[in-house]
């Protein structure tokens, strides 16, 4: 084995104890080390030590877009930012938890490590792990993932297993399995992935120097609005305002059981990935909404498929149906007489910053009933420009 290769291989296992004597912490040639990656950015503020191996794909660092067209639809001088975590590596905001997740886990000497999911979660655990070179099983409730995201599990070797139940069940079974010990759960119920996602509001507060007044996100297993109000709390000392923003969750009606307060026993939606009726985090996210003096809210399966051909069509945005809860959310605020938040009466020119949570690319189904079926025509300049029809 030539040396080049042991250092690659240290690269993606993590550090050996020969390269953190180069005190080299990511075990990567210090040429090709790379410095992205939450863990590369807020090391302070992660689980991680230097005995950590890194696993990294370069997450994080997401644009955070002014969307003229949105601040228009809000008016009264507010601009509206939207967050978008669907250009992580495996087009999720759930890599940012994972990268922590997965190199504490290696930390600890595991072997393999399990997950439930609606999809995104899985994908990308079996991304993490296959870069750490572990096994990954996933638990899935069977018919209910989102086609692009089964196939991300599949091509990066994940051990799938689809359950005849919902998420609910698929957790459940985790959580049991977790306790025999054989694999590392990786669900956000282990507090370094929550720890890892806080640093997408870090990011948030970089960039605008302080939170934003309102902070828009899809809720399903609640882990996401958790980290959120952690990270804005932990950040405070970094920030120029002592102010914290009001979180507003948005669920979809038929599957949101925090807004309902009570565990739904068969929840419904076509955004697949927030199909969840008794979230795991729903004391935390609870408390981030009483703390911000916020709100949950509900939001239709027709308003999160508008919403999302609105940003794609108006903000060049294109986001998977979950992610648009938070657009339909905002419409909500501003448009409707039933919202549990209003913003028709908030102070001129507030900043709102919407996350949307993954790529619109993972869940093509949906929008491809939509499509109307392709013709072709000749292929002649006249006949093409005649088809263009604008
Ligand atoms: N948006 C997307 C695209 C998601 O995949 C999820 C959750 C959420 C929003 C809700 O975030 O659970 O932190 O409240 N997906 C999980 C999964 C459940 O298995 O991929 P949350």
């Amino acid at each position: 084995m030539s040396i080049e290769r042991s250092e690659a291989e240290n690269c993606r296992a993590g550090a050996s104890p020969a390269s953190r004597a180069f005190g080299n912490r990511s075990g990567c040639p210090t040429t090709a080390r790379q410095n992205r990656g939450v863990i590369a950015r807020y090391r302070d503020f992660l689980p991680v030590n230097d005995e950590t191996p890194v696993i990294s794909l370069g997450e994080g660092d997401t644009p955070l877009i002014y969307c003229p067209e949105l601040s228009k639809r809000v008016g009264r001088g507010c601009h509206v930012f939207v967050k978008n975590e669907g250009v992580n590596p495996t087009g999720s905001f759930k890599d940012r938890g994972m990268t922590v997740a997965v190199s504490t886990a290696m930390e600890r000497g595991a072997r393999a490590i399990i997950c439930a999911s609606t999809g995104n979660t899985s994908a990308s655990a079996a991304a993490y792990a296959a870069r750490a070179g572990i096994s990954c099983a996933v638990i899935l409730p069977a018919g209910k993932i989102a086609s692009g995201k089964l196939l991300q599990a599949f091509a990066y070797g994940a051990k799938i297993v689809a359950v005849d139940g919902n998420f609910d069940d698929a957790l459940r079974i985790v959580r049991e399995l977790g306790v025999e010990g054989d694999f590392v759960i990786v669900n956000s119920i282990n507090p370094d992935r929550i720890a890892g996602q806080k640093t997408a509001a870090f990011e948030i507060v970089d960039e605008l120097g302080e939170p934003p007044d309102f902070h828009l996100l899809p809720v399903g297993n609640a882990g996401n609005i958790t980290a959120y109000w952690a990270g804005y709390r932990e950040y405070h000392p970094h920030q120029r305002s002592g102010r914290l923003p009001v979180m507003i969750g948005c669920q979809a009606a038929g599957a949101a059981p925090i807004f309902h307060n009570r565990i739904i026993e068969q929840p419904e939606t076509i955004a697949s990935a927030m199909r969840i009726g008794n979230p795991a985090s729903w004391k935390q996210a609870r408390a981030a909404i009483e703390e911000s003096r916020g709100a949950v809210d509900v939001v239709t399966d027709e308003e999160i498929l508008a919403a999302q051909m609105w940003l794609a069509r108006h903000e060049g945005i294109f986001v998977e149906p979950a992610s648009a809860a938070a657009i339909a959310g905002l419409f909500k605020c501003c448009d409707s007489n039933e919202a549990v938040y209003s913003f028709r009466n908030i102070s001129e020119g507030r900043r709102i910053v919407c996350t949307v949570t993954g790529h619109g690319l993972k869940d093509p189904d949906v929008i491809m009933q939509r499509m109307r079926e392709l013709k072709s025509v000749p292929a002649t300049v006249d006949d093409v420009r005649r088809a263009i029809d604008l």
